[in-house]
């Protein structure tokens, strides 16, 4: 990215769930650059060994990867646990670790378990990581506590629906949070994204990461750019950062305008005029 600007983060020490891919692991990668210690908690054990190995030696050995199924309290509790006895705080609780779930969009075909599953990951993974960071956070009286949630939280129909809901349910603990964990000078925010061609998407579509570009390129509101995952890690230092030292209980979108508009009755539209052979109203 252009416009460095350096040590955004210098003395901070975050966790990111989801650490060793994706949103995750630029974000791992972009908070270490700005000169914050980093846990990497992920069920990943290669990917995420990997990544602490590559990034050792510019980051004074300061990422580290703790095994950390955000499912089971007892590894969540873990790794919040490891970072006050590594680096003596915790500053940055990132909640990011998700899954698609199943690619069913009706509800008369949506499979029980894996909607329990979805909301295993989605929402209890996060709950879990926000409850671990506030036992720590709250004495300190500072902090911040960022989750992902998707731009599914504010378009519906383009999702499943055990998605859909897991990522509206990660807003609402992001505000009810916010209100709670305010009086303890904790900061509570989220990030939404847009579709960007990670692992995550590229898997769920079954398609190549180029292939997966140009639809969402076609698709978008803002021209000119390609989302990146690092767009995304670019939000998450901004929320974590004191720059926004002012900032709670925000869902911030990151989708290039996606969501502020609903482009299909001017499609319809132009669709009807070629049809009927006439001058297009809609240009
Ligand atoms: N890629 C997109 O288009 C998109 C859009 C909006 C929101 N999101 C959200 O962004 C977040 C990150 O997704 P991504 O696109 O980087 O996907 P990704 O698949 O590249 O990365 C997700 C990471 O989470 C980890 N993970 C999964 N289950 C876990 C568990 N139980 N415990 C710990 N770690 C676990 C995976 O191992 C993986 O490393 C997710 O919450 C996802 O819902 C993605």
């Amino acid at each position: 990215m252009n416009g460095f600007i350096p040590n955004r983060l210098e003395g901070k020490v975050a966790i990111v769930t989801g650490g060793a891919s994706g949103f995750g692991e630029s974000t791992v990668r972009l908070f270490a650059k700005h000169g914050a210690k980093v846990l990497i908690a992920d069920v990943q054990d290669e990917r995420g060994h990997s990544l602490c190995k590559e990034l050792a030696s510019e980051s004074n050995n300061d990422v580290v990867y703790v095994h950390c199924d955000v499912t089971q309290e007892s590894d969540v509790k873990n790794v919040v646990d490891t970072a006050i006895s590594e680096f003596g705080k915790l500053d940055i609780m990132f909640n990011n670790a998700g899954i698609p779930g199943n690619i069913e969009f009706t509800i008369l075909n949506a499979d029980t378990e894996n909607f329990k599953r979805v909301f295993d990951v989605n929402v209890f993974g996060s709950f879990l990581g926000a409850k671990h960071a506030a036992r720590v956070m709250i004495p300190a009286k500072r902090g911040v506590i960022l989750f992902t949630s998707s731009s599914a939280s504010v378009v519906s129909g383009e999702a499943p629906h055990a998605y859909t809901v897991s990522k509206h349910a990660v807003v609402g603990l992001m505000k009810n949070l916010c209100v709670e964990l305010g009086q303890h000078g904790i900061r509570v925010n989220c990030i939404s994204p847009g579709s960007v061609s990670t692992p995550f998407l590229t898997n769920a579509m079954g398609l190549e990461k180029t292939a997966v570009d140009d639809i969402l390129c076609q698709s978008a509101v803002l021209k000119g750019v390609v989302p990146e995952a690092e767009d995304v890690a670019e939000a998450a230092v901004f929320l974590g950062s004191d720059a926004s030292r002012f900032v709670t209980g925000v869902n911030l979108v990151v989708d290039g305008g996606y969501s502020t508009t609903n482009p299909t009755y001017t499609k319809v539209i132009k669709q009807t005029f070629e049809s009927l052979g006439k001058e297009n109203i809609i240009t």
